[in-house]
């Protein structure tokens, strides 16, 4: 209120200050045009008047010149005669009872022999004089004055600042009540929802941040740093109450926070630079805008909590079309973009690098290489050069980046970048460098039909410790190893020496965080359906990247089988999938996409009725948020992949069931059956075996999903991604650094 008084004072005093002045000038002019008037006037009668009263006088004819005092004086304009004593001598009637012994105009008049003028009040009104002598032979002999009323100037000008002030009063009672709603539109509103929103915040209420505060214009930064704030506050109450539940619980579970204290501490204030060929965001044009847009990757749902808990470096493809707008000239900025936790550090690729290393080399050829799924791989030497370069300009850009940095640590992640690690250790032997392999490791054999299965090994064997999901891959990797080059294994330590290097393979499950996405949408499964405009007793989920390992054709006949062979579920289960649209330059992936359509298209135009379809195909890229609804509402989530790394779909569908609730149906070929064993363990190629597990999920009694679900959920709980990061970065910081060779940097 204080503030609101404060402006509308400031206002209102320069508003009366600037219409003052205004006023001020307006009156003088026309004081000064009114002024002129009656001098003109008055000068006019007077001067006119004098010659004839001059030779009257010369005339000795009182009489003639009283009749001409009378004839030209009025109640307006009073005339007067003085003689030479400035004794007056005629004066029109009607003034005469006012008129003083003497006016100084006219006694001017006389000594000076000049006309003067001034204002003075006669009788009962301000009268403005005009005396003009009168002569003979040159000689004042008298002076005549006319006395012209001038009360109208002063009613004039009052009159002009009664308008004025008027008009003030008006335009300060307008300009008031606007500031007033402003003010309580722009100001007073957004700071009580801010303060509201602290205050709930502060009683530990998870309350999103109100939007229109928040995207006000006015306010922009401060009110981006208080959400920002609040929002670290809301993190750090949260961790705190996690902490506490857990020592309360006496288990060591790990949370965000726990992962932030124990790198702090393994790290030491050393440099964490994490490299992937995906970036965590990607920035896009769409319809005139810049739009922020998270990959569909399992990568990055592991990688992005670990690098808000940790901070530092992300280095990864700039594949946005508006990626370039949206960073520093270095390819820099902060993620997430509205409140930064680390640093994304974009490389950009030609068209052909992409072409060669990403959809050639990485996609065409070690995809299908390390996923048994009967795809071919394809091995070009062109291809294999620019995967080759594409690594050396990952390794430059790592290398500037911890060019000052004391024994950095660099996490390297995943078959887009095999040679990385040995390109890096050779420049800065005193970093530790680890690799993760997202995908499966196949066995020696399959292994061996790579061109360049040496160059690959070599390149990796430069890390000091590789990551893979599973013993098995770990175990497939050594024996690769050991068939394909001369080196020292040490089956127990799990290690790798060639020279003086040693290199150690271990396996590190990869998970999600346990909370999928902060602050959920908690959308009902009653406007979940209404969206989709479907009505459903049971729902079925499926969320993918339309990749032939993930076994799309194979679940869609299973779940054709299902219908024929247990039509009572016809018109009550609708089976939703999502599919993101994947790496759509590649033949194979066209081939898949068009495959998965005509499977959906069939099954639909089989089983369709008036009101219901079997499968409800939403292609499209999918923002994590928007799943949500899909995983914590569906009866069953179908994981069908022919072969995966680990699968962390299975592992988001567990961690969003806080009803515990919901049944899994998961690929014995994906890594994560290792781990969830409760879900209903399938095996893809047998159809007959996933419709009937689709029947198992749909009829198992409530306990049994319930006590199945829990299992799962500690599993998924107590095997999280920060567990993940902070078991691989300790193991990476254990080791000893290396000094030999290393180049001054
Ligand atoms: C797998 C790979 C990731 C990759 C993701 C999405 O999870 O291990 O490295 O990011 O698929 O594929 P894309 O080619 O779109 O990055």
């Amino acid at each position: 209120m204080k503030f609101t008084l404060r402006l509308v004072s400031a206002i209102w005093l320069s508003v009366m200050l600037v219409i003052g002045a205004f006023a001020y000038l307006q009156i003088r002019d026309e004081r000064e045009r009114l002024v002129g008037d009656l001098q003109r006037r008055a000068m006019l009668v007077s001067e006119g008047l004098s010659d004839a009263i001059e030779a009257a006088a010369a005339k000795q004819s009182p009489q003639a010149i009283e009749r001409i005092v009378k004839k030209f004086g009025q109640s307006q304009r009073g005339i007067v005669v003085y003689d030479r004593f400035a004794t007056q001598r005629f004066a029109t009637p009607d003034i005469a009872p006012f008129l003083p012994p003497s006016l100084p105009e006219v006694t001017d008049a006389i000594s000076r022999n000049t006309a003067t003028q001034g204002f003075r009040v006669v009788g009962d009104r301000t009268r403005y004089i005009y005396a003009t002598p009168l002569t003979a032979d040159d000689q004042p002999v008298g002076a005549i004055a006319v006395l012209q009323d001038a009360s109208y100037l002063e009613r004039a000008e009052w009159d002009r600042w009664s308008y004025n002030a008027v008009r003030f009063l008006v335009l300060a009672l307008v300009i008031s009540v606007i500031i007033a709603l402003v003010v309580k539109f722009s100001i007073t509103r957004p700071m009580a929802e801010i303060s509201s929103w602290t205050r709930a915040l502060r009683s530990g209420r998870p309350v999103p941040p109100p939007r229109n505060v928040v995207d006000a214009n006015m306010f922009g930064p401060l009110a981006l740093e208080v959400s920002r704030l609040a929002r670290s506050m809301q993190r750090a109450q949260a961790a705190a109450e996690q902490e506490a539940a857990l020592r309360l619980a006496g288990e060591s579970i790990w949370t965000e926070e726990r992962l932030k204290q124990f790198v702090q501490m393994q790290l030491n204030g050393r440099l964490l630079v994490v490299v992937s060929n995906r970036e965590p965001v990607s920035h896009v044009w769409r319809g005139g805008q810049i739009h922020a847009q998270a990959p569909a990757s399992g990568l990055v749902t592991a990688m992005d909590p670990v690098m808000r808990a940790c901070g530092g470096v992300w280095v990864a493809h700039a594949s946005g079309d508006a990626d370039r707008e949206t960073a520093d000239g270095r390819g820099r900025l902060g993620v997430p973009v509205d409140d930064p936790r680390y640093t994304l550090r974009r490389v950009w690729l030609s068209k052909e690098e992409e072409q060669g290393y990403y959809s050639g080399f990485s996609n065409e050829g070690l995809w299908p290489l390390c996923h048994i799924v009967h795809t071919r791989p394809v091995f070009r030497p062109d291809d294999w050069s620019y995967y080759l370069e594409v690594n050396q300009k990952f390794a430059d850009t790592v290398l500037d980046q911890i060019k000052d940095a004391e024994s950095p640590l660099v996490l390297i992640q995943d078959y887009h970048f095999a040679p990385l690690s040995a390109l890096i250790k050779a420049e800065r032997p005193d970093a530790r460098v680890a690799i993760f392999w997202h995908i499966p490791w196949p066995n020696f054999e399959a292994f061996g039909i790579c061109p360049w299965q040496r160059e690959l090994l070599l390149g990796m064997l430069g890390a000091d410790l590789i990551g893979f999901h599973t013993q098995y891959y770990c175990n497939n990797f050594l024996e690769t190893v050991d068939r394909a080059l001369e080196a020292r294994i040490d089956w127990e330590r799990f290690s790798v020496t060639r020279g003086e290097h040693t290199t150690y393979v271990k396996p590190f499950p990869i998970s999600v965080a346990p909370e999928f996405v902060d602050d959920p949408p908690r959308v009902s499964r009653t406007e979940l359906l209404r969206r989709l405009g479907i009505q459903a007793e049971f729902l079925g989920v499926g969320v993918e990247r339309i990749d032939y390992t993930k076994g799309l054709p194979e679940r869609i006949r299973a779940l054709r089988f299902f219908f024929e062979t247990y039509p009572e579920y016809r018109e009550r289960l609708v089976f939703v999938q999502l599919a993101a649209p994947s790496r759509g330059m590649i033949d194979r992936y066209q081939e898949i996409q068009r495959e998965v359509e005509d499977r959906v298209r069939e099954i639909n135009q089989a089983f369709q009725t008036k009101t219901w379809r079997p499968i409800l195909y939403l292609k499209a890229h999918h923002e994590h948020r928007d799943i949500w609804a899909y995983y914590r509402h569906a009866d069953f989530c179908m994981v069908t992949s022919l072969h995966d790394g680990m699968n962390l779909v299975a592992k988001e569908f567990v961690s969003v069931r806080d009803d515990e609730d919901g049944t899994l149906i998961l690929s014995r070929f994906a890594g994560a059956s290792h781990e969830l064993r409760d879900a209903l363990i399938v095996n893809p190629y047998d159809l007959a075996g996933m419709a009937e597990a689709v029947r198992a999920a749909l009829e198992m009694p409530p306990e049994e999903r319930r006590a199945r679900m829990i299992r799962m959920r500690h599993s998924v709980v107590d095997h999280n991604i920060y567990r993940w990061a902070g078991l691989l970065l300790s193991e990476l910081a254990r080791i000893p650094v290396e000094t030999t060779g290393a180049k001054a940097s």
